[in-house]
């Protein structure tokens, strides 16, 4: 797993962020339940306040139910496959600052590899 590159991948986007927002109304356990929108929230404003945001850089999208629930909320990060699981902003100020600027995974908020539904 890549820990460091400074240089954006190249790409349309550099980074691609995908945080999933499933909500289940069966009383199921969802990424929605976990705090998943403010997350999203506050990585989308991060972004574009650090001048990330666009072409060649960094996009933050929504995803759908990404197959992980058990570590929810989740977001992964792509072109490294970097999966996060996440529980309040200081998590995701982190992720901006630390691999969608600089390339650098954060270690603590990764998401075991065996986490799944
Ligand atoms: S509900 Fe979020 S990964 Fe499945």
């Amino acid at each position: 797993m890549p820990t460091s590159s400074s240089a954006a991948p190249r790409g349309y986007y550099g980074r691609h962020i995908f945080f999933c927002l499933n909500e289940r109304k069966n009383g199921e356990d969802c990424c929605a339940l976990h705090n998943a929108q403010e997350g999203f929230d506050r990585c989308k404003a991060k972004v574009k306040e650090a001048g990330l945001a666009g072409p060649g850089k960094v996009r933050v999208n929504k995803a759908g139910c990404l197959d992980r629930c058990a570590g929810g909320p989740v977001a992964v990060v792509y072109p490294e496959a970097v999966w996060y699981t996440f529980v309040d902003a200081d998590d995701i100020d982190e992720i901006v600052e630390s691999h969608l600027k600089n390339g650098q995974v954060v270690e603590r908020l990764l998401l075991p590899p065996d986490v799944g539904r």
